[in-house]
């Protein structure tokens, strides 16, 4: 089982600028006036930190559990037993042919170099996929990108939508959050909550940034099935003193299990919408909707087409191209993700001028220049083959789960609490309350 600005790419275009280069790099090079005494040097050095943010972090618990297997895998391995780990959502199957097509083709083609490195940061229009040597545009490859407007439109209801190619869904997360957050507002997540979502927030803006709500079993209307508690949501918006900048939801769930429902999604949204909130919402797993919960007429798994919603995805999950650290984010066009071009303002009837708003779009592209500047190419080519590969291939790899899924569900039965399983790749039971046996076992079997 297995489990540019501009100005920069400009200095290297013409000696002059060069030479601008290379004296304001001297410039910083030259010994800052020197005012500290030695005992604050020293003090300084005494004093090497982290920072308080990264302290209050939780420790990564898929790092954990990764040492803690190699530890001691080699005890079971003598019993003739395997050890494995169930902290990460790994597929069985491996990615799709076209995706090791797309980059074994641009690995071996040479002959169709674009030279015009200077591509639009923006929307990329002049650089080609071949060059996977070069940095690429900050948004994505254009051809990816308008890959996934196609699909996002088809699979997503995601009709008019600006799209940022990130590595993975975890940076697309920490994009948003870096974009968002200012260090004393507040992020919504719902227990039990993705540890990454959390980490993400914490580093940010330390723990206190973090507002758990819970995860509550809706009887009456959504047949018991776990989702986030809206009504604690609603008071926590409307208090006087809310600093609430977003709320995070996985749909499906991460450790959750549970596929929410659309209607509750839009529950959700409303909410958010009428406190001017961000909703962003985690779609992962997508190909995991078991029960089809957000399946709307030919639309196989539908997502909050609003402008306040910022919806991410992966290749990592259906695709299995977990390593090649390939996803993306969608913010809406109607609202505030509109493209910088967009935002010319007319000034007099035949003048324009380039309104520098703060908004989503714009904002979210300094994160990324700062961080990937922009994603591999080549991850980005395999992307491409998936997305040739289609809903259709990751369909049928998902459908291979149904038989496992079943069983387990069924082996559950007899627990009396039992969230999830229908949806993403995992379930949770409410063990009984003689939980110490457990913890033995567990320290029997691994001795922990
Ligand atoms: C809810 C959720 N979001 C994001 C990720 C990470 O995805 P990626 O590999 O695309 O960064 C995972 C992986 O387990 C996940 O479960």
């Amino acid at each position: 089982m297995k489990i540019i600005p501009f100005t920069f790419v400009a200095a290297f275009l013409s000696p002059q600028f060069l030479i601008n280069f290379v004296s304001v790099n001297s410039m910083s090079l030259a010994t800052p006036s020197s005012s500290s005494s030695s005992s604050r040097e020293m003090s300084r050095v005494a004093a090497f930190q982290t920072s308080k943010q990264i302290g209050q972090t939780l420790d990564p618990c898929v790092v954990l559990m990764k040492d803690i297997i190699a530890k001691h895998a080699k005890k079971w391995e003598d019993k003739g037993d395997e050890i494995y780990s169930l902290a990460q959502g790994v597929v069985y199957w491996e990615p799709p042919k076209e995706s090791m097509e797309f980059c074994t083709q641009a690995l071996t083609t040479t002959d169709q170099r674009d030279t015009t490195v200077n591509a639009n940061p923006i929307d990329g229009t002049s650089s080609s996929s071949m060059d996977v040597h070069l940095y690429g545009p900050a948004a994505g490859l254009p051809q990816l990108v308008s890959s996934l407007e196609e699909k996002l439109r088809i699979e997503n209801n995601l009709v008019d939508v600006e799209v940022m190619i990130t590595a993975g869904a975890n940076q697309a997360y920490m994009n948003c959050v870096l974009t968002l957050m200012d260090k004393n507002s507040k992020a919504v997540v719902f227990a039990p909550y993705y540890f990454n979502h959390v980490m993400a927030i914490q580093m940010h803006s330390g723990d206190e940034s973090v507002l758990v709500g819970q995860s509550v079993s809706l009887k009456d209307e959504y047949n018991g099935i776990y989702v986030p508690d809206l009504l604690w949501l609603e008071d926590k918006l409307g208090e006087e003193e809310s600093s609430i900048r977003m709320v995070t939801l996985v749909n499906p769930g991460n450790p959750t299990g549970v596929s929410i429902p659309y209607s509750f999604m839009e529950k959700i949204s409303n909410l958010c919408h009428r406190y001017g909130v961000w909703l962003v919402v985690d779609n992962t797993y997508e190909h995991f909707d078991h029960v089809g919960n957000n399946k709307i007429g030919d639309v196989p798994f539908a997502c909050l087409d609003k402008e306040h919603v910022i919806n991410i995805f992966s290749f990592s999950k259906s695709f299995s191209l977990a390593g090649f650290r390939i996803g993306y984010l969608t913010t809406s066009r109607k609202g505030p993700g509109k493209r910088m071009y967009e935002q010319m303002i007319k000034v007099s009837s035949n003048t324009f001028k380039l309104a520098y708003n703060c908004n989503f779009t714009n904002s979210i592209l300094k994160v990324q220049d700062t961080i990937p500047i922009c994603v591999s190419r080549m991850s980005q080519l395999a992307a491409l083959g998936a997305l040739k590969a289609g809903r259709a291939w990751a369909d049928k790899k998902v459908a291979t789960l149904e038989f496992g899924r079943k069983r387990i569900l069924d082996s559950l039965k007899p627990l009396s609490n039992v969230m999830g399983g229908s949806g993403a790749m995992y379930v949770m039971g409410k063990l009984p309350e003689n939980i110490d046996d457990v913890v033995s076992l567990a320290k029997d079997k691994v001795s922990i």
